[in-house]
């Protein structure tokens, strides 16, 4: 029997099947990922029922290779951690259903994790020096957030989206210049070979000294000029309008950012989730903290996009407080990163 402490990380709550083996709560053993993106390019997004058919279909392999990756048994491990939430509620279920399995299986705890606070938690995969409280800039799919993490476990939100989630104007946008699904990726690619000042998109700042943000106007920008092109006949180069969009997004995400290091006196931020993975963002990002001197933590790409290792991450943090779940762990699809942990916690009654 391995004398290391071993966790096991399951993902499910979109479009990736993920598990991980972490050591320690340092050592990534495995990290696998089983990404859908092929399945559903074909619809333009997600579509949630086939996502949860194929969690159901991939999630025993993805836990064999997850296993023998690592070269452990299901047996030496300490504690199994799953997202609970937030995400689809079908893909959630998969995830959940098949973590109970085999936690009664094999007779050990259960942890259910919310999807952000593992987001968060990535950073400490390469960087486990990171200690609560810091600030993070959660930005993915679902969500944009300025959050002070002040515990593992506790976390208080300063500033969220009033409308879209940045990755969600990402893929929007991408759709509108024809590039498909994922958005994201293709728009930071594309963007590279476009001048970022050919036009000019709103910045929606909101009212002063807010933390909220709102990216439809911007994206609405983007449409309503793509259409007023075409009726005058002309072709913009998408290039320039996918580089445009991007400057004026990621102008409003800096300088938040930056705003939130100055009302809170934080000396450095932690960014998590898919649109971290953005190399543009990356840059203006480490620009923007070395210009004050402020300390920059970001994942590499593969830990910021959903992965199996940030939920092992999480839920060994959670073991180490001693929070765990029980067999009646439910999902909770809005599940709220603020006020909503207790729900995971053994002892709470499901729906
Ligand atoms: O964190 P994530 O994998 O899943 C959610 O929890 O939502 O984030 C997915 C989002 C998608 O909207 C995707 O388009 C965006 O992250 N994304 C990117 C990049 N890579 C992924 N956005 C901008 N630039 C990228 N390189
Ligand atoms: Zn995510």
């Amino acid at each position: 029997m391995s004398k290391r402490h071993l966790t096991l990380g399951i993902e499910s709550s979109c479009d990736e099947t993920a598990i991980a083996v972490l050591a320690d709560g340092r050592e990534l053993l495995s990290n696998v990922i089983s990404s859908q993106i092929k399945i559903h390019e074909e619809y333009g997004g997600v579509v949630p029922e086939i996502a949860s058919r194929h969690h159901l279909k991939n999630l025993p392999f993805v836990l064999d290779q997850a296993l023998a990756e690592a070269g452990v048994n299901l047996d030496e491990i300490a504690e199994i951690g799953v997202t609970a939430g937030p995400g689809l509620a079908g893909a959630l279920l998969m995830g959940t259903a098949f973590a109970k399995a085999a936690a009664m299986a094999a007779g050990k705890p259960l942890i259910g994790v919310h999807h952000i606070q593992g987001h968060i938690l990535a950073n400490l995969l390469e960087h486990p020096e990171l200690e609560p409280p810091f600030l993070s800039l959660v930005i993915s799919g679902g969500h944009t957030l300025l959050v002070e993490v002040l515990g593992y476990n506790e976390f208080k939100v300063l500033g969220t989206t009033r409308d879209d989630a940045v990755g969600e104007a990402y893929d929007k946008v991408a759709r509108v210049i024809g590039l498909g699904y994922p958005g994201g990726p293709k728009i930071d690619r594309l963007a590279k070979e476009g001048d970022p000042h050919a036009i000019e998109f709103k910045r929606v700042y909101l009212e002063p000294g807010s933390l909220d943000f709102s990216f439809s106007g911007t994206k609405t920008g983007v449409i309503n000029y793509l259409h007023s092109a075409e009726q005058r006949g002309e072709h913009p180069k998408a290039a320039d309008v996918a580089a445009s969009f991007q400057e004026a997004v990621l102008e409003v995400l800096v300088n938040k950012t930056m705003s939130a290091l100055d009302t809170t006196g934080y000396s450095g931020v932690a960014m998590a989730g898919g649109v971290s993975s953005n190399s543009a963002l990356r840059e203006k990002m480490r620009a923007a903290c070395e210009a004050r001197g402020a300390k920059l933590w970001i994942p590499s790409p593969v830990f910021c996009t959903d992965n199996g290792a940030m939920i092992a991450m999480a839920a060994y943090k959670k073991a180490q407080l001693g929070i765990y779940s029980d067999l009646h762990l439910d999902v909770w699809p809005g599940l709220d990163l603020e006020t909503g942990l207790h729900k995971l916690n053994a002892g709470y009654p499901a729906h």
